[in-house]
């Protein structure tokens, strides 16, 4: 099981959702946090989705829908739109964490 806990840096309200390999993380932020998730392409083109991922960030599949992102992002960074939980940590009982800073 892959939990994601989704900080606001300026306010350090939290969510938190059992993410699931099946859709793009972006799709699962937007559903599950409330919070504003900027976006615009959702096909890994424009960068504007781009999260800070603190902790956890080997549990995420940068390209897990083969849109072929093609703006390259700083280690620690995922573009949501293109991204998906591995689905490894999903299906293992043992559960994982990601933080990501909003
Ligand atoms: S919305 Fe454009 S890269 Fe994610």
């Amino acid at each position: 099981m892959l939990k994601v806990t989704v900080v606001e840096a300026g306010t350090g309200a939290r969510a938190q959702f059992e993410a699931s390999g099946d859709e793009p993380l972006l799709d699962q932020l937007e559903r599950e946090a409330p919070f504003q998730f900027p976006n615009l392409c959702w096909m890994g083109a424009c960068g504007t989705c781009a999260l800070r991922v603190t902790a956890g960030i080997e549990h995420l599949e940068t390209d897990a829908f083969g849109v072929g992102a093609t703006v390259q992002v700083d280690p620690g960074w995922v573009l949501p739109c293109s991204a998906g939980a591995c689905q490894k940590a999903v299906d293992d009982a043992e559960p994982y964490h990601v933080l990501v800073e909003v």
